[in-house]
């Protein structure tokens, strides 16, 4: 497999939606608002409906046919299948399991500069800048405004090394040409800035708001400091992304890409604005992000750039039993540098939430369980946002929530087998931090590390389990799947 789409073909989003709507995993919505109604149908949709299509909303009011919103473009197994390019009927484990293995052994490669590209079909400059432009949404009914930025991957360049970021960070539209932004402490692309600042510069910045899904995923994972995501695009595309060098800034545009605009982000000494609040990830409004409508950083935006008849990408944060992605393919990433670390015998990674991680071992030593679950508290991809770590053994399916459930209660004693590790690297986000805290800092939390294996020094003494296995589970779908609606996996 070289990559996710046809590489001759490749079309950024676009090439994308061609496969899904081949496959009938897009639903196409008319009329909806994009005031509150595009954020309660994508909610409902990924809450109440198993394996949701994606939702290409159209005709939007007060907003031209054909500029568009496109919502849970990951949110099935088939869509996440046809991104990665893997087989569509890849189960959700063998997703995880694979991506840690692609992102080792798949070659980076590096960005082409080409000289034009879709993205410069409409180039607007100067006072003509609009973000409203575009059918922007305002999500949640407490939200603080309309919020372009969430479906977003955010450029720009490390003044010291030289190195290019891309990280996604909300955005909410403050004026025509001026974008509130936020990035929670230590983030690279926050650290990025706070160079620039240290200077009195201002950070050049491109954003993109709308584009291939695996643009977006990668924007989003945590690599370490240095290692390329638009390198890493090319590598699992299996082709250079085409990208167009600013104007203004010089940073790499997707050429494909829906949506972009260039800018600048002042030092805060300089300007700043009142931004939120906004619902966020974990299911709240959280004080110390704009609750109480705190002073944020700004984007200046000097230029837009977008294709004819727009996508905008919607990756607004719902409540966490909505999810976005019906498989979180940082688990994958987790999973890779778990084992880079020296951790052996790992048979699966899971990540169910930002703050839940299930990790499955095949014990071969004692202390191997706590090496594992101390890991998980170090990884790049883990390492920020947690709160639980479960530990469990290689019979222990760490995707499936109800053999995750049964492990816990099963083979945990409370007073021995759960471990507390405190002052690790949260966010201000995190609803559980005292409000002194989330509004000054130091922005960390505390973890639990839950051993749900069976004790190393008596495992051959642990009861035996009494479920029926795989072959016979198997053996009886195949034989009354015509009489019982049992579902195939
Ligand atoms: C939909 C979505 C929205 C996000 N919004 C923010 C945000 O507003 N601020 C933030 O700091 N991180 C946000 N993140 C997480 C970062 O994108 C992620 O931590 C990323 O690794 C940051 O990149 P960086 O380390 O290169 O800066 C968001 C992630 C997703 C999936």
């Amino acid at each position: 497999m070289t990559g996710p789409y046809d590489s001759n073909r490749y079309d950024g989003l676009r090439s994308f939606l061609d496969e899904c709507e081949r496959l009938g995993e897009v639903q196409v919505i008319k009329g909806a608002d994009w005031n509150l109604e595009i954020g309660a149908v994508t909610e409902a949709t990924s809450e109440m409906i198993e394996e949701p299509p994606a939702l290409l909303f159209d005709e939007i009011k007060d907003y031209p046919k054909g500029w568009r919103v496109l919502s849970i473009p990951t949110a099935s197994r088939v869509r996440m299948n046809i991104v990665l390019g893997l087989p569509i009927d890849t189960p959700a484990m063998e997703i995880v399991r694979n991506t840690a293995r692609r992102i080792r052994s798949t070659k980076p490669i590096p960005p082409r500069e080409v000289a034009d590209g879709p993205i410069l079909q409409n180039v607007i400059k100067g006072s003509k800048v609009d973000v409203l432009k575009f059918p922007v949404l305002k999500s949640h009914k407490n939200d603080g405004g309309r919020y372009i930025g969430t479906g977003c991957s955010v450029i720009n360049r490390d003044p010291e090394t030289g190195y290019v970021n891309m990280g996604t960070y909300r955005m909410q539209v403050h004026k025509p040409d001026l974008l509130g932004l936020w990035m929670s402490p230590g983030q690279q692309g926050r650290q990025i800035c706070e160079r620039y600042w240290a200077q009195g510069k201002a950070c050049p910045v491109v954003a993109t708001f709308g584009g291939d899904p695996l643009i977006f995923l990668l924007s989003y994972t945590k690599f370490p400091f240095g290692v390329s995501e638009l390198e890493r695009v090319g590598g699992l595309l299996g082709r250079p992304l085409d990208v167009i060098k600013g104007p203004l800034t010089g940073l790499p545009i997707p050429a494909h890409c829906e949506v972009a605009i260039e800018g600048e982000i002042p030092p805060p000494s300089e300007e700043m604005h009142s931004e939120g609040p906004f619902g966020e990830w974990p299911g709240y409004y959280t004080v110390g992000t704009g609750a109480n409508g705190d002073l944020q950083p700004v984007i200046r935006v000097k230029a837009i750039y977008h294709r004819d008849d727009p996508i905008l990408l919607n990756m607004a944060p719902q409540w966490p039993g909505a999810p976005h992605h019906s498989v979180r393919f940082e688990g994958g990433m987790l999973w890779d540098q778990m084992e880079a670390a020296g951790v052996p015998g790992i048979a699966g990674v899971y990540l169910h939430h930002p703050m839940l991680v299930v990790v499955a071992i095949k014990q071969q030593y004692a202390g191997h369980a706590k090496q594992a679950g101390m890991a998980c508290l170090v990884c790049s991809a883990s390492a920020r946002n947690g709160r639980w770590v479960i530990v469990v053994d290689e019979d222990i399916d760490p995707s499936n929530m109800k053999e995750v459930t049964w492990a816990m209660t099963t083979r945990v004693d409370p007073a021995s087998d759960i471990q507390i590790v405190d002052g690790t690297w949260s966010t201000p986000l995190d609803p559980r931090m005292p409000p002194e805290l989330s509004e000054n800092g130091p922005h960390v939390n505390s973890r639990a590390i839950v051993y749900a294996v069976r004790p190393f020094g008596w495992r051959d003494k642990f009861p035996m389990v009494n479920r029926i296995d795989a072959e016979q589970r198997a053996a009886v779908i195949e034989k009354y799947s015509g009489v019982l609606p049992f579902k195939k996996k």
